[in-house]
């Protein structure tokens, strides 16, 4: 087989996990395969760059503190769509053709990228344009990619999600408060519904469930007339007010990110109970921490596996992970579509059994 030179980026929103997945995209085809392999800075950012930015990657590079580093050691962009790229004149261009042009200008003979929903679409248009072998590889904390079980960084999420409750309970208990948690998952609860049953939420509070603050409030008196003086709520950055507004802010240059909901919740609970209300917006310390050993065997698995989709050429596809293996599936089947929380599946219906509320 000819020797091989593989162009690997990240794009979208940095998660766990994506260090370790380099790492393993690298060693298996620098040494099963003894190919070469380039990381492309910035993800398409650094392909509209002549020469295109870039980083040699080589097993040597990479110790085994990579294996839990957070981040991404090629750095990455989630703004800058390139097929409507912000201009400083507030307008958008087309730059797909300089995109492809710096794909072309590298003598690659495949793309591996690692990205959310998003980020895969409109890599998987660009190879379409271009005529570029490409493989995706799955990442979000909000784990909302298709076709997959799990995407890079969703289990350390989670583990942040969850060390934040267990660390709001003993504060909680100590000043009879009720403690709003607002995590992020972008328009899925995963992250919220996971982390509220293994940290011991009240209330979790999901887009997926309409929910009514009478209800929230119903479950907080309970718990305070059973005679317990604290409460814990955790919930999803996407949930919408009761009368159904996205609680959104505004970036500029046409870009929106949610936030808010919490101390929306959290005056309506106080208002509604009398129970002195805390909020915690957890933010982006959900996509820096360390990665839990969950994230750094996917991103293993997955990196070796695009290598191996490469050496055998089945492309336009993504790698996955589905009934405790990888599984390849086409990248048509994952584009405009989302993995949410289903309302009537196990987990919803577990924390129903623990008695969790969803305010429905
Ligand atoms: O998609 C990952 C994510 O962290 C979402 O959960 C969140 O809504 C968004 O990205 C935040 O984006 P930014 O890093 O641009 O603030």
């Amino acid at each position: 087989m000819s020797k091989k030179h593989i162009g690997i980026l990240t794009s979208g929103g940095d998660c766990a996990g994506l260090n370790a997945c380099i790492r393993a995209v690298t060693l298996h085809a620098c040494l099963g395969h003894g190919w070469r392999v380039t990381g492309i800075r910035y993800g398409t950012a650094g392909l509209m760059h002549s020469p295109p930015q870039t980083l040699p990657l080589t097993p040597e590079l990479f110790d085994t503190s990579y294996l839990r580093r957070a981040g991404t050691l090629l750095g990455s962009v989630n703004t800058g769509n390139p097929f409507a790229f912000p201009m400083p004149d507030g307008s958008r261009k087309d730059r797909s053709e300089e995109v492809i042009a710096g794909y072309r200008s590298l003598g690659l003979d495949a793309l591996i990228g690692i990205g959310g929903d998003g980020s895969l679409a409109i890599l998987r248009r660009l190879a379409q344009q271009g005529g570029i072998p490409f493989v995706g590889i799955p990442k979000t904390i909000d784990n909302d990619v298709a076709q997959t079980e799990n995407a890079l960084g969703y289990a350390t999420a989670v583990q942040v999600a969850i060390e934040a409750l267990d660390r709001l309970q003993p504060t909680a208990a100590s000043h009879d408060r009720v403690m709003v948690l607002e995590v992020m998952g972008r328009d899925a609860g995963h992250i919220a519904l996971n982390a509220g049953i293994s940290g011991g939420a009240d209330v979790i509070l999901i887009p997926e469930i309409p929910y009514s603050m009478e209800k929230v409030a119903e479950k907080v008196k309970a718990i305070r007339a059973g005679g317990r003086n604290f409460a814990l709520i955790i919930v999803a950055e996407a949930v919408k007010t009761e009368g159904g507004a996205a609680m959104m802010r505004d970036l500029g240059r046409g870009e929106t990110r949610y936030g808010g909901i919490g101390h929306y919740i959290g005056e309506a609970v106080e208002k509604l109970t009398g129970a002195e209300v805390r909020v915690t917006v957890l933010g982006h310390v959900q996509r820096g921490a360390e990665a839990v050993p969950q994230d750094r065997l996917l991103a293993s698995v997955f990196g070796a596996h695009a290598i191996d989709m490469v050496a055998a050429g089945r492309f336009d596809r993504m790698v996955a992970w589905q009934n405790r293996d990888t599984v390849e599936v086409p990248l048509a089947d994952i584009v405009d579509k989302s993995h949410c929380v289903d309302p009537h599946g196990v987990m919803v219906e577990t924390a129903r059994q623990l008695g969790i509320s969803f305010g429905d």
